[in-house]
């Protein structure tokens, strides 16, 4: 008898657990269900350049996690704040999400008519790696060191250009620090990226870059490019004998790049969590970690790699950098 009554038993439980399932609000049963399809990352800067390296080593370990590809789409202009600015507009759901640097915490100082608010416009995933900068020029550059550099550069005003990827990029952060650094102009050459503009250095049309490990140090060890020095406060691993700038005569020189994922504003939290948990498991991936560490750069501990880590960090930079961006006083529309 009890055995006869077990079908009825299942189908009531089922029907109980439809019922509750339609009476949950829908943003918790698509969570449930994600991810049901392929995941955008936008890439604010050129395939091939340094955001975009780190970018597709980690879609490629999240879609592992996922079980969903995680797409790469690369979405150019205005130093980044154009795939920002779509980011924080796209649907909530978790299927378009952001990869991004300093850029968002320097763009509210740069832009007097930001389309978006870094703190208030996006759901938080985590950090993902720091990156060492390098400052280079082209090979047939005369000066050797950057001592060498500087004192070129004053002799030569008005006559060197310095590429970088628009207001808002790192290359330009690094290039506005160093020209404050030497008292001394140079010509800006913007691009889409720092990949063009690493092309331009490397075909001799652009003097001066200042760009990331992640795509310079093979130019570099393959003795393409001249290299002055490193931008971090100490000298890195992949590159022992190079002085940092601040060892060459720029006391106190920094910047050291790093990485945040983000989802629009709005994104449920359980998506957040399932985002996050494929970003960790991806770092913590030993391929994903020698890739990166490979091209100089250093996943962050794991207390940043949380979406608290990322507000709290992306806060205390929007903090540094404001006040530095408009005594230099460059600001863009
Ligand atoms: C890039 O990926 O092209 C760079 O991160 C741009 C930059 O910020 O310099």
């Amino acid at each position: 008898m009890t055995a006869g009554r077990a079908p009825w038993r299942r189908m009531a439980l089922a029907a109980l657990g439809t019922a509750a399932a339609l009476a949950l609000p829908s943003g918790a049963r698509a969570a449930d269900a994600y991810p049901a399809k392929p995941i955008t990352m936008v890439v604010p800067f050129a395939a091939g350049g340094p955001t975009d390296v780190v970018a597709r080593t980690l879609a490629a370990a999240m879609s592992k996690n996922l079980g969903q590809s995680v797409v790469v789409e690369n979405r150019l202009g205005a130093g980044g704040t154009v795939s920002a600015a779509y980011v924080a507009k796209a649907a909530p759901d978790g299927y378009t999400i952001l990869i991004h640097h300093n850029g968002m915490a320097t763009a509210p100082a740069l832009y007097s008519k930001l389309p978006y608010k870094p703190l208030t416009d996006f759901s938080f995933v985590g950090q993902v790696a720091d990156v060492p900068m390098t400052l280079l020029g082209r090979h047939d550059l005369p000066p050797r060191t950057l001592p060498e550099l500087v004192a070129y550069i004053r002799q030569n005003q008005g006559k060197l250009n310095l590429a970088n990827a628009g207001l808002g990029a790192v290359s330009q952060l690094c290039g506005m620090l160093f020209q404050k650094a030497i008292g001394v102009d140079l010509t800006a050459i913007p691009y889409q990226g720092t990949a063009p503009a690493l092309t331009a250095l490397l075909g001799g049309q652009v003097d001066i870059l200042c760009d990331q490990t992640t795509q310079t140090l093979p130019h570099i060890k393959a003795d393409k490019v001249k290299l002055y020095g490193v931008t971090t406060t100490q000298r890195i691993k992949a590159l022992p004998n190079t002085p940092t700038l601040s060892e060459g005569g720029l006391k106190g020189f920094e910047v050291k790049v790093w990485h945040g994922v983000y989802a629009p504003r709005g994104t449920p939290p359980a998506v957040i969590d399932r985002l996050n948990a494929a970003m960790r498991a991806g770092l913590k991936d030993p391929a994903v970690a020698a890739r990166l560490a490979e091209l100089g750069a250093e996943i962050v501990p794991e207390d940043k790699q949380t979406p608290e880590g990322l507000r709290t960090w992306l806060q205390s930079e929007i903090e540094k950098w404001s006040p530095i961006i408009k005594a230099a006083g460059v600001q863009a529309d």
